[in-house]
């Protein structure tokens, strides 16, 4: 290895070239293998970290937003990264050794590499700039064909191409938020202890009872085996009938039985055919599962958990937000802040039926106990009755899972609901049925195999405990978080009805 290679992985500085050193003897293919080796090793700085930076020789490596053309001989460039919302300014004279060849490249899409001098801006709208040195396009973007020029486009158009809308401010924000907050949901539980666990994504059980599955399997469904004039599931790669999971719940339970507190966060699978602004086919959820929680305590931890997520993202997210706060939904910055301000609104949903009744609203969906709450009720009730989110508990039995623990009188069970304005539910959670006869009793009421439950029911014949748990669609809290109207626009690949092309 050449000594100046060495000084240069050693120190990161080349040695210094005097008259009489070999370098200066090997002259030109040296100095230019020089000149390379400082650029190969010169680190990259993510443009978050140059915005607070020092100024100096730096390296940037992104993505040209912005390209303008002055007339005195400059170019500015707008490059991001991803790393932050803000974009940095290079500033490239057209005079550079590398212009010539480089600079039409560097058009809006194209992925460049920039090495220059950090310094104090000249210009408005930004404090630091780029006064660019050597300039090299790894990959260009053909203005012709690039489909994201300056021009704003629609969430439907950007839906279509899921894989350029990264690299718009609202979809990079959007990206930032959503991480920020599964980083915040681990922090939160992990620092009171939970274990975080993983629930298999293929089961053979529906927790939610409602057959609203995906089913998994690797027959050949133009000739699948039968007996009987059925399929034979014998045959199927797992030997029994299988699907995606809706939830992690009644695995979580397992693991609640034994560590007492412990908390899922994975891909769920539902095979409603929803279309609306709120509803995914593949969504997150992510859910604890308490032994010794009450129903009280169940709300008490939502509450906190939904307060404490929002308070971590605006402190964390500050400059995303204020984009959420212009761009997307100028009230959504007051809003989270009043939320984690004020006491969630706990009532029955007894209650929650004598509010809609007494009101003078027109509902397009029956107001009667018994049923269940649309999303016009879940609306009305946080929006123009209360003003802030609710938790609406002791749902009717016949309209509730089979887990849920049966409340005394018979006809309720102890599930919760936590509702936000705007959104409607976000969290849905219960104390779960501990008693082993009762459980039986509920799931033959509910027409459910108890055979096939055999390892749930014996949670409750061996060591059982009150517990409880809920689960929070993971998008539908960024959607909250980010104001944005649309679910599909908060996860980066949408699974909708007819839609899981990309
Ligand atoms: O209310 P859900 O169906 O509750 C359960 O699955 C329980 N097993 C949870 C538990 O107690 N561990 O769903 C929980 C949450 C909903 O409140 C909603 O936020 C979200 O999951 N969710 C969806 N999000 C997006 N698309 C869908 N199709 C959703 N279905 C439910
Ligand atoms: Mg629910």
């Amino acid at each position: 290895m050449e000594r100046w290679e060495k000084s240069l992985l050693t120190t990161g500085t080349p040695p210094k070239i005097s008259e009489n050193s070999f370098i200066v003897n090997e002259k030109s293919s040296c100095q230019c293998r020089l000149q390379q080796g400082l650029t190969e090793l010169m680190k990259r700085t993510k443009i978050k970290d140059l915005l607070h930076g020092e100024e100096g020789e730096v390296l940037v490596k992104g993505w040209v937003r912005t390209r303008r053309d002055s007339k005195g001989g400059f170019s500015f460039l707008e490059i991001n990264d991803g790393s932050c919302f803000a974009n940095i300014q290079v500033v490239a004279e057209h005079t550079l050794p590398d212009y010539s060849a480089n600079g039409k490249q560097m058009t809006t899409g194209s992925c460049v590499s920039i090495r220059g001098n950090l310094v104090a801006s000249q210009g408005k709208g930004q404090a630091k700039e780029i006064q660019a040195t050597e300039i090299e396009v790894y990959g260009p973007a053909p203005v012709e064909t690039y489909p994201l020029q300056k021009k704003k486009h629609s969430f439907e158009f950007l839906r279509e191409i899921a894989h350029l809308r990264p690299r718009t401010n609202t979809f990079g924000a959007v990206m930032r938020v959503r991480n920020r907050l599964a980083f915040a949901i681990h922090q939160f539980f992990q620092d009171k202890g939970f274990l975080y666990l993983n629930t298999p994504i293929v089961t053979t059980s529906d927790c939610e009872g409602a057959g609203e599955m995906f089913q998994v399997t690797t027959l050949d469904l133009s000739n699948p085996p039968r007996v009987d004039g059925k399929i034979d599931y014998s045959k199927d790669f797992f030997g029994e009938r299988t699907s995606l999971t809706v939830s992690g719940q009644l695995e979580g339970e397992i693991y609640a039985m034994a560590l007492s507190e412990v908390y899922t966060f994975g891909p769920t699978f539902r095979a409603e055919n929803s279309n609306t602004s709120r509803h995914l086919a593949e969504f997150w959820m992510v859910e604890p599962e308490m032994a010794f929680y009450d129903l009280d305590d169940d709300m008490e931890l939502a509450e906190e958990f939904i307060k404490y997520l929002l308070s971590d993202v605006m402190e964390h997210c500050a400059e995303d937000m204020e984009f959420f706060n212009k761009r997307i939904d100028t009230t959504i910055l007051d809003t989270l802040r009043n939320i984690t301000d004020k006491e969630f609104e706990r009532l029955t949903y007894t209650d929650a039926i004598h509010q809609l009744q007494k009101s003078t609203e027109t509902f397009t969906y029956p107001v009667e106990w018994g049923f269940a709450l649309q999303a016009e009720h879940e609306r009305y009730l946080t929006e123009k009755v209360f003003k802030k989110p609710i938790i609406v508990f002791n749902y009717p039995e016949q309209i509730k899972s089979f887990y849920m623990k049966l409340n005394e009188c018979g006809e309720t069970v102890r599930a919760m609901d936590v509702l936000l304005p705007n959104l409607g539910e976000i969290i849905g959670g219960s104390q779960r049925e501990e008693n082993y006869d009762v459980l039986l009793k509920r799931m033959r009421d509910k027409e459910l195999d108890p055979e096939e439950y055999w390892w749930y029911l014996d949670l409750r014949k061996f060591g059982s405990a009150p517990h409880s748990g809920f689960g929070l669609g993971f998008e539908r809290l960024v959607q909250f978080v980010t104001g944005m109207e649309n679910i599909r626009d908060v996860i980066p690949f949408p699974r909708t009805p007819k839609h899981a092309k990309f």
